[in-house]
């Protein structure tokens, strides 16, 4: 039996993690949208991630014999200016993620329920690439994002990212 605390957060990570994939389809359709099929690629990948995170955190509760309560997502509702602030809704993204997931280890941590804090390790980890990545895609964009001839190549160089599965198995 899960504390109910960790429960709850763990069940409404599910909901997070689905609005996450919503959140980057939408970033992937705005490049679509704008002819930069590789941004488009990168974020369609990044959305498939975070459905494995989604699932990740439905298996986890369904192998520890507790309930999965599905929610309705929510709208993603960002209004992008240009391609950078896209770029920096990403990162903000991110960073609230992490947040979420130290929640969850915090109320683990207090109930000593070392196994999901085990379980969410991989996150924490996890959490510091996503960041990373996000930060390297602002970083791209403010130095190649002005000369066209260099945007061409950031998007090729995009177009090239494939799916792998999470390393995380449950
Ligand atoms: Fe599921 Fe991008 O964190």
């Amino acid at each position: 039996m899960l504390n109910s605390k960790v429960h709850a957060l763990i069940n409404d990570q599910i909901n997070k993690e689905f609005y996450s994939a919503y959140l980057y389809l939408d970033f992937s359709n705005y490049f679509k949208a704008h002819g930069l099929d590789g941004f488009a690629n990168w974020y369609m990948i990044q959305a498939q991630e975070e459905r494995d995170h989604a699932m990740l955190f439905y298996t986890y509760l369904q192998n520890e014999n507790m309930t999965v309560t599905l929610e309705a997502i929510a709208k993603p509702d960002k209004i992008f200016t240009d391609h950078m602030s896209v770029l920096e809704a990403g990162l903000e993204h991110e960073r609230y993620v992490t947040s979420l997931i130290n929640d969850i280890y915090g109320a683990a941590y207090d109930v000593r329920d070392f196994r999901t804090m085990q379980f969410l390790d991989w996150f924490v980890k996890e959490q510091g690439e996503e960041e990373t990545n996000a930060n390297d895609m602002i970083s791209k964009m403010e130095l190649f994002g002005s000369d066209p001839k260099s945007l061409y190549m950031l998007n090729q160089e995009l177009a090239a990212r494939v799916y792998t599965a999470p390393s995380l198995v449950l």
